[in-house]
């Protein structure tokens, strides 16, 4: 079949999937940019709600503008753990109480860290995964050289999730902690948290789980895994908008356990005591430092909502079928030209997204976004396509990857001519 052909035939397809598509309508909620015509860069950055428009308008004049201070005492305060509560019961798999937002992910990394590796001061071992996202690399090396430890380096094959015999090869009386991603951030390979969570608790540890490519996508099914820690942001499945804080998960056993070292006024038992030296609050409010980012957590407010209407199974059942079509359209327009797929076929064990792999993407990034077609490009040579469920329809993913497709044949054509002979 002709590159044409096949690219018609896709396109149909596109339009029969998105007929059938349950969720399609809601689409219709996301504010839309007039000059993209393909958005592959959800699972980086959320499109905004237009309910969020509106909520923030609101917002200002009303909440802010209208109750002023009196906010605090009538509502803020309980916002990190009320979000918090819902994110978990929507996203997680995780009952109340155990999740607050606040900070960023970085910060929240390096807090979990710190009362991870406190938990066991005896043990003397901190492991990273090499694949983690280098925030999470940065901030495991610094807790390490600030506490004194070995860190300890799992080293999984190019591009894959951790597995269980990498984690069981790094496991031994020393170790305190281990700080691992769910999802794969380059190529969405989606680790297994609960086998690996059963596993380092046999030898006595913690483990620290990234959430950050999972929430809001992936169900993740914390508190049936035992998982003990766990962080992720909230601005890329979970559309909270850019810098928009991040949650913590502690699991409740573990609570009044641990400690953390941004011992803020917020974190503390009674925030208005005013009193001469810390005391932490119990249950999960402990690990928060500072004044709650509540302008912050509106936009995640309205998004979950709406993935409570929607519901999780049926997100994760179209995240699948869009990924299974991404790779399906670049099997037929994009490996002809010589393109790679680096995430999993294997649909039980890929996230939400698709990682394609070849020499030339690094320059025609910037020539995509200039087409109004946006996914990412990670070095050294993988563009990213990121299928937010909830407002990406299989026609705008085809029509993206038709669009790669056109740039790289005309990139590679006067090659090929000048070859013949
Ligand atoms: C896996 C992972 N962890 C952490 C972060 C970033 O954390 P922060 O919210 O501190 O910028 C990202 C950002 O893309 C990420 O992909």
């Amino acid at each position: 079949m002709s590159a044409a052909a096949a690219s018609s035939a896709l396109a149909e397809r596109a339009r029969e999937l998105d007929r059938a598509d349950p969720l399609a309508a809601l689409r219709a909620e996301f504010i839309a940019a007039d000059d993209v015509v393909s958005y592959l860069d959800g699972n980086s950055l959320g499109r905004p709600l237009r309910a969020t428009r509106e909520r923030l308008a609101d917002f200002v004049t009303h909440v802010w503008g209208g109750r002023l201070i009196r906010g605090w005492d009538e509502r803020w305060m309980d916002a990190p753990t009320e979000v918090g509560d819902q994110l978990a019961r929507l996203t997680l798999g995780a009952a109340r109480g155990q999740t607050v937002i606040g900070d960023c992910t970085s910060v929240l990394l390096y807090k979990l860290m710190r009362a991870g590796v406190g938990a066991q001061p005896e043990r003397r071992v901190l492991v990273m995964d090499s694949g983690n996202f280098p925030t999470d690399r940065f901030i495991a090396q610094s807790v390490a050289a600030e506490c004194g430890l070995t860190l300890r380096t799992i080293d999984p094959a190019p591009l894959a999730a951790v597995s269980i015999e990498d984690v069981a090869g790094a496991l031994d009386e020393q170790v305190a902690l281990l700080v691992l991603s769910h999802v794969d951030y380059r190529s969405a390979e989606i680790a297994r948290l609960a086998e690996i969570t059963a596993l380092v608790h046999a030898a006595g540890a913690l483990v620290l789980w990234d959430l950050s490519h999972s929430a809001g996508v992936v169900p993740v099914g914390l508190d049936a895994a035992g998982a003990d820690l766990a962080v992720g942001c909230t601005y890329k499945y979970l559309n909270g908008g850019p810098g928009s804080p991040a949650f913590l998960y502690v699991a409740a056993g573990l609570q009044d356990r641990l400690g953390q070292p941004i011992t803020g006024w917020m974190g503390a038992a009674d925030p208005f005591a005013m009193g001469p030296g810390y005391a932490p609050a119990s249950g999960v409010r402990r690990f928060l430092s500072g004044t709650p980012p509540i302008l912050g957590m509106l936009a995640l407010r309205d998004m979950l909502a709406l993935i409570e209407r929607a519901g999780l199974d049926r997100i994760r059942g179209k995240s699948v079928a869009l990924t299974e079509f991404a790779i399906e359209c670049s099997d037929a327009l994009l490996a002809p030209l010589g393109v790679e797929l680096a995430s999993p076929r294997e649909a039980t064990v890929r996230g939400g997204h698709v990682m394609l792999e070849h020499d030339a993407f690094r320059e025609l990034t910037p020539v995509l976004w200039a087409r109004g077609v946006i996914p990412d490009f990670r070095p050294p040579r993988g563009l990213r396509i990121g299928l937010s469920p909830l407002s990406t329809s299989f026609a705008e993913l085809e029509t993206g990857i038709a669009v790669v497709a056109e740039l790289l044949a005309r990139r590679t054509a006067p090659a090929r001519r000048a070859a013949q002979p």
